[in-house]
Formats: C-alpha cells, sequence, structure tokens
C-alpha cells in the first residue's frame, strides 16, 4: 500500500482531512503527479495573446508550459523545454517573439513548435525530428486552459456546457486592466476549501455580502421560499435576454460547476454601490444579468458580471504555499478613466480575496499544529468541501493505481436548469 492510500485510508468523510494530506511532501508531489498533471488547468486569458507570436508562461509544479498564437491566430501550448539538451527557452512571463529561441545554443522554433533554426548541427541534421513537445490547449469563451496528460479528461462537455453562458460576457475580446499576485502561505487545498463554502462570508467579507445573497453561492444548497422566487424571476428574466442560465454542477464527477446567480436587490455588480463600474460587457445590453460563477478543479474559479469580470488562478508552490493569480477584465474597447476606474473595478474583490488568503493562512498554520485532528464540517453549507474531498480523493486513487478515466459517465450527467 503507498503511502498516500494509507493517508486516504485514514480520511473520514464528512471531516476535514488528515493532517499529512495537506503538510506532507508525499501528498504534495502526489497532488502533482495525479491532480495538476493530469487534467485542465486554467492558463490564462485569450485577450492576453491577441497577436502573432505574443505568449505568456504557466508554471505547474516542476513544469513551465509556454502558451503562444501562432500567425493563423491558433493557439499552442508547448513545454518550455529545448529539443537541444533541455534548457528552458521562454525566460519571461510573457512577451512576443516571431520564433521561441532558446537563449543557450539558439535553437529557434516556430510558435507552432517547429524547430526552424539550429545552427552548426550538420547539413544531414532533421530539424523535422525536433519539435517542442506540445500540451494539449482549449479556448474555452476567452479562458485558455492547457493539459499536460498525453491523453487529457474529457472538456467537450465543459465547453458545451459554459460556453453558451460565458460568451455574452465577450471574454475573447476583453481587456485584463488589474492583475494582483499573493503568494500565500497555505496548501492549496486549503484555498479550495475557502473557496467552496461561504461559511465564513458573512463575517469575514462585508464587501461580498452587500451584492450577494447567503443562499446559492458556492454551491450552498439552502434556499428559502423567498429566494426560490428570486431565482425563479431572475432565470425568466435571463432566459428572455438569451443568456441560456442552467446550473451545471460536476456533471458526472466532472471537475467544474457554473452558475448564474441573482445579486440582492439594488444591485447590478459586485461594487459597493451596487451600479455598474465599467460599461456592459461583450453582447450584454447591459450590466443587469447577475453574476455568473465558474468554478474548474483544480485550479479556477472566476466571476463574470456584466460589466467585469475576475479570474482567480491557483499554483501550488509547496505543501505549505500556493501562488494566486487574480486578474480583473472589463470590455476590450473601454478607456481607463474614462468608462472606468482599475481601482473601482478591483476593490470588491480585492478585499474578498485578501480576506480570504488571511483567512486561509491562519488555516494553514492550525493545520500544522500537533494539535491538529480532522474536524466535522456543516452539513448545511459545507458540501461542496466534503464533493471536493471526494473529487480529490478519487483522483489521487486512481492515479496511484494508474487507472485514469479521460472521460466521464454520461449517464450520470447532472444537468439543473432552474428556469421554472
Ligand atoms: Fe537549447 Fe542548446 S539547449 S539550444
Ligand atoms: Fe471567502
Amino acid at each position: 500500500m503507498s503511502d498516500i492510500t494509507a493517508l486516504l485510508d485514514a480520511r473520514t468523510s464528512g471531516m476535514s482531512l488528515p493532517q499529512a494530506l495537506y503538510t506532507s511532501d508525499a501528498a504534495y508531489h502526489a497532488d502533482l503527479e495525479h491532480v495538476f498533471y493530469r487534467h485542465w488547468l486554467f492558463a490564462g486569458h485569450s485577450c492576453d495573446i491577441p497577436n502573432p507570436g505574443d505568449f505568456f508562461v504557466v508554471p505547474v509544479g516542476h513544469e513551465s508550459i509556454v502558451v503562444i498564437r501562432d500567425r493563423d491566430g491558433q493557439v499552442y501550448a508547448h513545454f518550455n523545454v529545448c529539443r537541444h539538451r533541455g534548457s528552458k527557452i521562454a525566460l519571461q512571463d510573457c512577451g512576443n517573439a516571431k520564433t521561441l529561441l532558446c537563449p543557450y545554443h539558439q535553437w529557434a522554433y516556430s510558435p507552432n513548435g517547429r524547430l526552424v533554426g539550429a545552427r552548426l548541427m550538420g547539413e544531414q541534421f532533421d530539424k523535422d525530428s525536433y519539435r517542442l513537445r506540445s500540451a494539449h490547449v482549449r479556448d474555452l469563451a476567452g479562458l485558455l486552459f492547457v493539459c499536460l496528460a498525453d491523453e487529457p479528461p474529457d472538456f467537450d462537455r465543459a465547453v458545451a456546457d459554459v460556453t453558451p453562458q460565458l460568451r455574452p460576457h465577450g471574454l475573447a475580446n476583453a481587456q485584463v486592466i488589474a492583475r494582483h499576485r499573493y503568494d500565500v502561505e497555505a496548501n492549496w487545498k486549503v484555498v479550495i476549501e475557502n473557496n467552496r463554502e461561504c461559511y465564513h462570508c458573512q463575517v469575514s467579507h462585508p464587501e461580498f455580502c452587500l451584492s450577494n445573497y447567503d443562499y446559492g453561492v458556492n454551491g450552498d444548497p439552502r434556499s428559502d421560499a423567498a429566494y426560490s422566487e428570486v431565482l425563479t424571476d431572475a432565470y425568466r428574466r435571463w432566459h428572455d435576454q438569451g443568456l441560456h442560465p442552467a446550473e451545471v454542477s460536476f456533471p458526472g464527477g466532472a471537475p467544474y460547476r457554473v452558475s448564474r446567480l441573482p445579486l440582492r436587490p439594488g444591485f447590478v455588480t459586485e461594487s459597493m454601490d451596487g451600479q455598474p463600474v465599467a460599461p456592459p460587457m461583450g453582447e450584454l445590453p447591459n450590466a443587469d444579468v447577475g453574476s455568473l460563477r465558474l468554478i474548474s478543479l483544480p485550479n479556477l474559479w472566476a466571476h463574470a458580471n456584466g460589466d467585469y469580470a475576475m479570474t482567480t488562478r491557483l499554483t501550488p508552490t509547496g505543501p505549505h504555499s500556493t501562488r494566486i493569480d487574480v486578474a480583473f477584465l472589463v470590455r476590450g474597447d473601454a478607456q481607463a478613466g474614462h468608462d472606468f476606474d482599475p481601482d473601482a473595478v478591483a476593490y470588491v474583490w480585492k478585499m474578498t480575496s485578501e480576506e480570504d488568503w488571511e483567512l486561509c493562512e491562519n488555516n494553514h498554520a492550525g493545520i500544522r499544529s500537533r494539535a491538529y485532528q480532522p474536524g466535522p464540517l456543516s452539513p448545511l453549507t459545507e458540501n461542496s468541501v466534503e464533493a471536493f474531498y471526494g473529487w480529490y480523493e478519487t483522483q489521487l486513487r486512481e492515479g496511484v493505481a494508474e487507472r485514469y478515466t479521460p472521460t466521464y459517465a454520461a449517464q450520470n450527467r447532472s444537468t439543473q436548469t432552474t428556469y421554472r
């Protein structure tokens, strides 16, 4: 039995995880191997690389992936590893390059990964045999995902479920107007758990709670008659606006959830006074479209409001640390100072994020104590945390057994449309 299997066997459902699943090197390496190197990962925004040769680099554990657009507009993802003697090629976080030029001996690769220059290798040298090793890449309505596995899990269903709901927000033609980077001293699972529940929201998130209901947030299954009525009315309105509202929650065990939620009366967006902080995004007639939520395990959550969108990307950097990149987007032709104030766009989610990181660091610090024992989850408001544990355990068990299931069971599909 592997160490990891023993740790998973020690897990009790309805309780937080055994300490070593958060803190041990073995669990960290298993997480990289069986979760981050296996699954679709949010990499970045297609609007960040609009032109041929534009690229950005995504770190994934010990790996580095270059995401680059070629002359035909197609986006490629390549391992950032030279085929000569293995040097890292792209050394900046982002840039524009006609060819990816290795800094060591100047082998040059076109954006599609073909080796196009290799000086002093002799006349017989066959450049075609030394393409960059590519990773899989998909564009989900302007959000770029990569997968490092040879055989990636199914992503078609996520694209089919999310695209009609996200596309009207026009992320593909938006602009990123603020990027906040944090190095948080907490295991990535602590950060995901915190995102998966709003048990903590009322006390810790005064700005977030101005605009958001208690119910429906982060998969909280609670409801009451008044909220149900609000939801029914909102779904009818969004349906009439052609927004295709449909809650799709981890169908058949697939690792994503998409859901459009109403905001509190008087709030058309997640701002401090409820008023839009930027012009309507994409094709939206106005900003009053509620708030579209997307989570894609293991490393993304996003809110697409009518006037701005926020994406949060997690990158584990060790058992006790996670790099977090939060980005804010508004429509592509909006002008700072004229159409929006970047600080006002980012305000609610800057505050909320930083409040969360402090909670996560406190949580992780306590988990490291010899006094820590797994504790009970709320059956009313932490169901999504338990669901995350179940998904996580499955990934590790399948990984340890090398028994991957690249497609999700269609018969378990649980699309739920709340429009009535
Ligand atoms: Fe890249 Fe030599 S290692 S050119
Ligand atoms: Fe929070």
